[in-house]
């Protein structure tokens, strides 16, 4: 590649000196010719790395993939809804010693306690390679690429907003390096998280430079101020953000680059050349959809991020009735470490009011002991499930209330940009079509977890039907929380797919 690039500039500078035409000629035909047999081994290479990649991360394990193994990996793709699962659905069932130290930290998986048996992070899949892949159950929860760019975008902007409390970059940026929790165990970071970490910083920046515009008067009025993701005086545009080399380095096709292993924040080595690879051969690109298509496969759960209820009802019923099950069977030792963690835990977690750019908003975490462990069996599955839903509820209603205080406490400081759904229909359609081909495998990817989720609420309609049965009872056992036959299929709001 470097080649590639020197070549032009070595041309043109000879072309300055008054060169013989003939030879000028010559020079051009073996430029070009060098230019295309590099390109070409360019692709071969490629070609042979991204094969080679593909084959070796075919190797999946067997087993039954219902079945809920010790350790459970939630892959947690960023803007994906993955935080109310984590808050109100995983801490309510695993107590914090059994949460793998580092979750969500910036920092590769840490070993120091063999026993965990839950692991929440957005390291990409690539992090399975440090844990014991027999005994691993990996779960995720997809959503339409346009509304996690959407999401991305206007979460970067949401965070980096908040330092606009401050006179200017350099207090913002020191404010932001005193506020990281001095303590691992606290509590972590939004900034010390890809992609965040990258995101945030560079939108921070984005927005001082465009005030400091405004404050030295070159910005007299701001005109234009319909459409809330192109109001360039106020904040980046949509359409630059999807544009930048940054979006294209860890934004586009997220997700499948996730599934893949083949982040920008990956533990594989060859991932950034294999991921480089894919970039400038989009072709090239199918090795990497399929890989990612065969993983979710084989994993416990996909949810989807547009079908929030369905997706949760199933994960209780798919995941959370298994984790207490599991967890049963430890009984009495889980229990003891319940009756001490009710207090012990709180300090290992951030308990205390969390610091305006922290993760996670602080609700109250609920312990193992509050939720339903002890009536665990096939015949109280339904109450189980009912009653984790219930919970559920109650948190995800706290936890989207204070999320959504934030921001609009922090929007306020972009005003008259603002966004909401209403907003998102004033983008361009060729903004959208954009978004698309630009993540066109995840769009792929996307379908394919449809496709699955399809097949969960099969797989569980059968369950249920099964369970009816054994019983000899008329009713619907899973009752209305899975009303299959009310299922519409798959919406595509505010745009469609095609
Ligand atoms: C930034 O703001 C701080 C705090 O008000 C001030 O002390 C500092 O001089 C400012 N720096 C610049 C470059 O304006
Ligand atoms: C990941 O992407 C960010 C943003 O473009 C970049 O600063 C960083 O160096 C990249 N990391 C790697 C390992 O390529
Ligand atoms: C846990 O605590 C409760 C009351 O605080 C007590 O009744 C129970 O025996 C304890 N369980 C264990 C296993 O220590
Ligand atoms: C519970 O706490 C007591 C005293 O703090 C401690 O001795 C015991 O080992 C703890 N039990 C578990 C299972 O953590
Ligand atoms: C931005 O939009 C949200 C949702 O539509 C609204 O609740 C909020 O008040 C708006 N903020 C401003 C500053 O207009
Ligand atoms: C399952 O739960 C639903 C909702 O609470 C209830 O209506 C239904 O009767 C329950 N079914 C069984 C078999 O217990």
């Amino acid at each position: 590649m470097s080649t590639r690039s020197r070549c032009p500039r070595q041309l043109d500078g000879r072309r300055m000196a008054s060169v013989h035409k003939f030879t000028l000629l010559v020079m051009l035909l073996a430029y070009w010719s060098t230019l295309s047999i590099s390109t070409e081994d360019d692709l071969l290479h490629c070609e042979s790395l991204v094969k080679g990649w593909a084959t070796s991360s075919h190797n999946g394990v067997e087993g039954d993939k219902h079945t809920l193994r010790d350790l459970l990996f939630f892959l947690h793709v960023p803007r994906t809804g993955g935080r109310t699962y984590f808050h109100c659905f995983l801490r309510k069932l695993y107590t914090s010693e059994q949460e793998c130290p580092r979750s969500y930290d910036k920092l590769r998986f840490d070993p120091t306690n063999p026993n965990c048996r839950l692991m929440v992070t957005h390291d990409d899949y690539s992090i399975t390679s440090k844990l014991p892949k027999e005994s691993t159950s990996v779960v995720t929860i997809l959503r339409n690429p346009v509304d996690r760019v959407f999401s991305t975008y206007e979460f970067s902007v949401e965070v980096a907003a908040r330092f606009l409390v401050h006179p200017n970059l350099t207090s913002a940026t020191r404010m932001a390096a005193r506020l990281r929790p001095k303590s691992k165990s606290v509590g972590v970071s939004t900034l010390d998280i890809w992609p965040w970490k990258y995101l945030v910083p560079w939108m921070r920046e984005d927005l001082f430079a465009r005030r400091e515009a405004r404050e030295l008067g070159r910005v007299t009025e701001i005109k234009d101020v319909s459409n809330s993701y192109n109001m360039k005086d106020m904040v980046m545009p949509l359409h630059e953000f999807i544009n930048d080399p940054i979006a294209h380095e860890i934004i586009h096709n997220g997700a499948t680059f996730q599934v893949a292993g083949l982040t920008n924040n990956s533990c594989l080595d060859e991932s950034h050349e294999v991921r480089y690879c894919v970039r400038k051969h989009p072709e090239l690109g199918q090795y990497v959809v399929d890989v990612a298509k065969k993983r979710l496969d084989n994993m416990l759960y996909v949810g989807l991020t547009e079908e929030h209820k369905e997706s949760a009802t199933m994960f209780a019923n798919m995941v959370g009735v298994q984790v207490l099950s599991l967890l049963e069977a430890l009984s009495s030792r889980i229990e003891q470490a319940a009756n001490n963690t009710t207090e012990s835990s709180s300090q290992f977690r951030d308990s205390k009011p969390r610091s305006s750019n922290q993760l996670q908003s602080s609700i109250q975490d609920k312990k193992p002991s509050e939720v339903p462990s002890t009536n665990v069996g096939t015949s109280d599955e339904n109450t189980t499930v009912v009653q984790l839903m219930e919970a559920y509820e109650v948190c995800i209603s706290s936890l989207r209330k204070s999320q959504s205080s934030r921001r609009t406490t922090s929007l306020k400081r972009i005003a008259p940009a603002n966004f909401s759904k209403e907003a998102r229909l004033k983008v361009p359609n060729i903004v959208l079509q954009q978004i698309l081909s630009l993540n066109s495998l995840d769009v792929q990817l996307y379908m394919h977890a449809q496709g699955i989720f399809a097949q969960q609420q099969k797989h569980l309609a059968q369950k249920s039907m099964k369970m009816e049965m054994q019983k000899k009872t008329l009713r619907n056992s899973l009752g209305r929380e899975l009303d299959f036959t009310g299922w519409h299929g798959i919406c595509w709001t505010p745009w469609d797919i095609k």
